[in-house]
């Protein structure tokens, strides 16, 4: 079956944050939004029967996942990915960042340091912040438009600060870094002989462009096992970020107990019914679905980059190899960080993420997400082109 990706589906009037709070999030509804991390595609088929048999069955009651919802995941995680992974070892999240704010709370004390590679996905910091542990910051580096990591910097910050846990954004979001074997390898070590423990964050893990590989941190190595936490979801992959749900892979015994005796302490037990189903149809039947969406989100890159080389030279394509959430440099447009953010708003008419809200490394940068119907991006891509035409002529 050949899906359609170009079909616009209205969001409009369905409680979506993307597309019915404009108002309440101060902007315009006349803007284009293509900011927060969720497609405007319909998920595959599979998994709206699955919810509509769950819906008319009509009893929600209280829910767990059996030994095929698991075994769903770990079949997943090594096709595509060849990590083969003892299912006993999963947790039940209702998010990723849930998952990372509990984390944090049984790893570490009020006070005690974590780091993170800026500019990042802003909820990392946030997470830090809002348990009062103290941030640490190992910015990125930029060369030519591509990121690397400072690991000099990583080392000595880590020593420096004492540093307890790191979150690592695997691959990475904003910046589209697929980290590869030999990075990641390099950042364990590091962290292994500090006695660092890593938060691998892995949710956009399906999303490579071609050429680029996603190393799931758990394949790393032995030794590495029991000082980390494989944060994994099939919310973005599958387009169900409203259904809550996320699998937690923690290797260490000891440690994957507290995690669960801190969820009770939140006073949250089962999972929601909705989420486990869409989680194990999506897993199980979803994968033809996926690859011909990975196929379009290649042409809708295509078509960005070849848009603004043509149209929008001063707006630099961060070259993404992961995510469908592309970091554009617009440096060259000399505009403060305020003035960048008014721009995009009230001249090209778009909602976007402004570079500065991830963190250190932010400023002049804007985060577009292209998973929508390419006649959408070619549409917010003339409202940038004719606002910078406009800007140059005065
Ligand atoms: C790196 C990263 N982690 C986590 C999330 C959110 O995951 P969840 O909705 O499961 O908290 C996102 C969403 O954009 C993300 O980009």
């Amino acid at each position: 079956m050949k899906y359609d990706f170009d079909e616009i589906v209205n969001r409009k009037n369905t409680n979506s944050l993307k597309y019915d709070f404009f108002k309440e999030r101060g902007k315009s509804e006349k803007l284009l939004p293509l900011w927060v991390a969720d497609m405007d595609f319909k998920v595959p088929r599979e998994v709206t029967e699955a919810l509509i048999k769950k819906a008319e069955h009509g009893i929600f009651g209280y829910s767990e996942p059996k030994e095929e919802y698991f075994n769903a995941i770990a079949s997943w995680f090594k096709r595509r990915h060849g990590w083969e992974m003892d299912t006993s070892k999963l947790v039940l999240s209702s998010s990723v960042v849930y998952a990372i704010c509990t984390l944090i709370q049984i790893l570490t004390k009020e006070g005690d340091a974590v780091i993170i590679n800026q500019p990042v996905y802003y909820p990392f910091e946030e997470s830090i912040r809002l348990n009062h542990r103290k941030l640490v910051v190992n910015e990125l580096v930029e060369m030519d438009g591509k990121y690397f990591i400072d690991f000099l910097d990583f080392e000595k910050k880590i020593v420096e600060n004492n540093v307890k846990l790191f979150v690592l954004c695997n691959p990475h979001n904003p910046v589209g870094r697929v980290w590869s074997r030999g990075e990641l390898q390099r950042l364990a070590r590091i962290c292994l002989s500090n006695g660092v423990f890593v938060i691998s964050d892995e949710i956009h893990a399906d999303f490579t462009y071609p050429g680029f590989k996603h190393t799931a941190y758990a394949t790393l190595g032995e030794e590495f096992q029991g000082s980390c936490a494989i944060c994994t979801a099939p919310t973005k992959t599958f387009n169900l970020a409203g259904l809550h749900n996320a699998n937690i892979y923690i290797q260490d015994d000891g440690i994957r107990n507290r995690y669960k005796r801190q969820l009770a302490v939140h006073g949250y037990s089962q999972s929601n019914i909705m989420g486990i189903t869409a989680c194990q149809v999506a897993y199980s039947l979803g994968e033809e679905w996926f690859l011909q969406l990975k196929d379009y989100l290649v042409g809708n890159l295509a078509y960005l980059r070849k848009y603004l080389k043509e149209n929008i030279p001063k707006i630099k394509l961060i070259e993404p190899e992961g995510t469908y959430l592309i970091w554009l440099d617009c440096r060259n447009l000399g505009l403060s960080d305020k003035e960048l953010s008014n721009f995009i708003k009230t001249d090209a008419q778009l909602w976007l993420d402004d570079g500065y809200v991830f963190g250190s490394g932010g400023s002049g940068f804007e985060r577009v997400n292209i998973a929508c119907p390419r006649s959408v991006l070619s549409k917010a891509l003339e409202r940038l082109a004719f606002a910078i035409k406009k800007m140059e002529k005065k």
